[in-house]
């Protein structure tokens, strides 16, 4: 092991000789921090360890036995509920509303009977306590505490031995064997460590807050994410009232779930039908807008694309995506300009996805296509009509999962049109008139006349 300090890179934690302005390994600048060493370091490697226990693969185990909190939009999230013993990291940019979504999940999974801990070093007892006033949770038997020292934390927790316990956040805890200062990648690593560690050794599962830098990486290193068994990132634009709780990993259930809840003034309300408030606000049918029948994880969700098109005055003209990749928007774009002669060059685009939802899945594709041609041609899509198929580069569209969920949930909306692609298996769409369109030049004949 290397003697001395060593120079760690915050943004992707590969480990340096020695400092520099650039980290080679990701690329990111000015992330390279001082760290010293573990006073407690490993043994040198050769040291003669001992065997360990071996089995084979059929070894009969019961599936984990869940604790749900009652909170369905979270429990869905969890895969079903608390799996005992595991380390769930919660990732959120500040001010999103992690600790109250937490002092909410903690006074829910207390009142079930379960033992339940919630530890702040962000916020002193009494500002929490009467956050838990604000939020009508003072009946709930959760023992709260307020401490950064880690040693001491983990004192307590042992002799408690809850069955949850609720660290916020990671950045403020500190170990007194770990020279750095509190939120520095080597105290954010080992106490990540020792909690972990913990959460498998005393059979506590452990929730652990952490916020999460403008670059969207847990600060402190990625390496908190790989340690856990679990990672749920709260997100949600600033100025909108929806919060969204996204599985990107999940050792216990599907990743790729999320929870909807809606931030009120008495804390975060759960939202069961996502689509329905996704599409509430939309306004009268207008050229520009196209509605997008996703999936979720399990659940079906419908949003709203929107897209304006306007000469622009700038040699290279504005590309600007609110919720989308942004790489995915010029891809499109260029399907559109090489596939079906439609120029987008001197126009500037904006496009959104309304409500501040993300969508990251490929069969956005066509409802991002109509909401742009919509935009340029000033024709409005049928307002009934909702899109959904994936466009490859060479114009074709492609089948994508789950067709007959989709159609369900617009049905169940009120949507009675439906754009798919061909090969789409369709199941029973009742109520809906689906139309399936090979490739994009066919779509862009049959909605917008010869395009
Ligand atoms: P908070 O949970 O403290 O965020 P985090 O822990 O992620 O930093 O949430 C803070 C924001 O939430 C704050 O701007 C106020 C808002 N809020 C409400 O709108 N309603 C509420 O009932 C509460 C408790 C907070
Ligand atoms: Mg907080």
């Amino acid at each position: 092991m290397a003697k001395g300090p060593s120079f760690t890179c915050t943004a992707c934690g590969a480990v340096h000789r020695k400092w520099a302005g650039k980290c080679d390994a990701c690329g990111a600048w000015n992330s390279i921090v001082e760290e010293s060493p573990l006073t407690a370091g490993p043994k040198a490697l050769g040291a003669r360890g001992k065997g360990i226990e071996l089995t084979d693969l059929a070894t009969q185990e019961a599936p984990p036995p869940r604790a749900p909190s009652g909170m369905d939009e979270l429990d869905r999230v969890l895969g079903g509920g608390l799996v005992p013993a595991s380390a769930i990291l919660v990732g959120g940019d500040p001010g999103i509303g992690k600790s109250t979504l937490l002092l909410q999940a903690a006074a829910s999974f207390a009142r079930t009977g379960l033992k339940c801990l919630y530890i702040s070093g962000e916020e002193a007892a009494a500002q929490v306590r009467m956050r838990a006033q604000r939020l009508g949770l003072t009946d709930a038997p959760v023992a709260l505490g307020a401490e950064t020292n880690l040693r001491d934390i983990l004192t307590t927790l042992d002799k408690e031995r809850p069955a949850l316990a609720i660290i916020d956040s990671i950045q403020t805890m500190w170990l007194d064997n770990v020279e750095s200062a509190p939120g520095s990648v080597s105290q954010v690593r080992a106490a990540a460590h020792e909690l972990v560690n913990f959460a498998k050794k005393r059979g506590v599962a452990i929730i652990i807050v952490g916020h999460v830098t403008k670059e969207g990486n847990i600060a402190g290193p990625r390496v908190v994410e790989h340690m856990v068994d679990t990672v749920l990132y709260f997100e949600g634009e600033r100025g909108h009232q929806f919060r969204i709780l996204r599985a990107v990993k999940n050792r216990f259930g599907p990743a790729d779930e999320i929870g909807v809840f809606e931030m009120t003034g008495d804390g975060l309300q759960q939202v069961a039908n996502p689509s329905a408030l996704f599409l509430s606000d939309r306004d009268k049918p207008a050229p520009g807008s196209a509605v997008f029948a996703g999936i979720e994880g399990t659940r079906p969700v419908l949003t709203e694309i929107q897209a304006l098109v306007a000469p622009s005055p700038l040699g290279t003209p504005r590309r600007t995506v609110v919720g989308l990749d942004s790489g995915r928007l010029s891809t499109i774009l260029a399907v559109l300009e090489a596939r079906c002669a439609i120029p987008f060059a001197g126009l500037d685009v904006f496009l959104n996805v309304a409500g501040g939802m993300r969508v990251n899945e490929p069969a956005a594709d066509l409802a991002v296509a109509a909401a742009l041609l919509s935009a340029r041609e000033d024709v409005a899509i049928p307002p009934e009509m909702v899109l959904f198929g994936e466009i490859s580069l060479s114009g074709a569209l492609r089948p994508v999962s789950q067709t007959e969920n989709r159609l369900k949930e617009a049905a169940k909306l009120g949507f009675t049109q439906a754009i798919a692609p061909s090969r789409s298996k369709l199941g029973s769409a009742e109520g809906m008139r689906v139309r399936q369109m090979p490739d994009l030049t066919a779509f862009v004949g049959e909605i917008f006349g010869a395009g």
